[in-house]
């Protein structure tokens, strides 16, 4: 069994938060200051520091490999993920895992795809369960958008997304998404969401799946033989049968 390694996920994410300023001509200050993507959304970006590196594509500004090393020193890829970066796209039309991607504009679920703010109801496509609810945001998410490439350095890059009021959401958000690999060694993962004009539910995750195991024997095929431990999570959220929370926290 591998020595678990000091990676770390610091996570900006930000929950239900109601924009309380108005931007007027969000649309042009936004364009002007972000391009729209342009070039290959599966090209590897990769970050290096001591002891570690990790690769992104602009496909959902998503991490497709992390090596650190294990406890011989020799570099593992800790997190899964397809090598061929044109399997993502295969991936989000059939099997949907979601593997490494920023998912959003509301990661999770919307009981029944409907919410009412200020007394204005939105309707979110189900794209779960047999049309009853939306998964993290709708048919086309934030896993599947082209995210721009603002700031690029050795150890770090900033990727940017300019959601239009995408998949029935009300209002306009401008997403940033920033990766930095530090000597200690450590991934540090923030993510910015500003919503320009609307108040509107924002919860975005990184939906990275790990295995500490790295795949080198076979008890490291799977998670198995990992130990998760999450000294500040002593209470969860309960869920139905269709994993929407119940309201209850226990
Ligand atoms: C924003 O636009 C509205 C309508 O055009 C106008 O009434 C308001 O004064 C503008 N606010 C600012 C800060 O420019
Ligand atoms: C590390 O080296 C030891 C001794 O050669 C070996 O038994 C072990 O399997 C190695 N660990 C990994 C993760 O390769
Ligand atoms: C990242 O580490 C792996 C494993 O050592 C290596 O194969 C790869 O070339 C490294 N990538 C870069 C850009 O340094
Ligand atoms: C990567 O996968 C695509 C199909 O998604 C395939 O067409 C291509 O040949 C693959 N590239 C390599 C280098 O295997
Ligand atoms: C995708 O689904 C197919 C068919 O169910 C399965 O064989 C394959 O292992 C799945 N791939 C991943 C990466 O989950
Ligand atoms: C469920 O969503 C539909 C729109 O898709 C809406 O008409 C209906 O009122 C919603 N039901 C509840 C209980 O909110
Ligand atoms: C991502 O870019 C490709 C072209 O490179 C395009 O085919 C695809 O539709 C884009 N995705 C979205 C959600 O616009
Ligand atoms: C790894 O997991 C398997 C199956 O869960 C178990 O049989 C085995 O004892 C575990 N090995 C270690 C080293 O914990």
């Amino acid at each position: 069994m591998l020595s678990t390694t000091t990676t770390t996920l610091l996570l900006a994410a930000s929950s239900l938060v109601a924009a309380q300023t108005t931007v007027n001509g969000s649309d042009n200050f936004v364009n002007a200051a972000f391009k729209a993507f342009t070039g290959d959304q599966f090209q590897k970006y990769t970050l290096t520091a001591a002891g570690i590196n990790a690769s992104f594509i602009p496909y959902g500004a998503r991490l497709t490999n992390l090596y650190v090393c294990d406890q011989n020193g020799t570099m593992q890829d800790v997190v899964v993920g397809y090598d061929n970066a044109t399997q993502y796209l295969h991936d989000s039309e059939t099997n949907h895992t979601y593997f490494g991607a920023v998912v959003g504009r509301y990661a999770n679920r919307i009981k029944n795809g409907t919410f009412e703010i200020d007394g204005q109801t939105s309707t979110i496509p189900d794209n779960e369960h047999g049309g009853l609810n939306p998964l993290h945001g709708g048919f086309v998410g934030y896993d599947q958008q082209n995210w721009t490439i603002a700031s690029q350095t050795g150890n770090s890059i900033t990727f940017v997304f300019y959601d239009q009021a995408q998949q029935g959401f009300p209002g306009d958000l401008l997403n940033v998404a920033t990766y930095t690999l530090t000597d200690e060694p450590a991934w540090i993962s923030r993510i910015v969401s500003i919503p320009l004009n609307d108040a509107t539910p924002i919860m975005l995750a990184n939906h990275v799946y790990w295995n500490l195991g790295a795949f080198v024997d076979e008890e490291a095929v799977t998670v198995l033989n990992d130990t998760l431990y999450m000294p500040y999570a002593d209470r969860i959220i309960e869920v139905d049968s269709i994993l929407i929370p119940t309201g209850a926290i226990n």
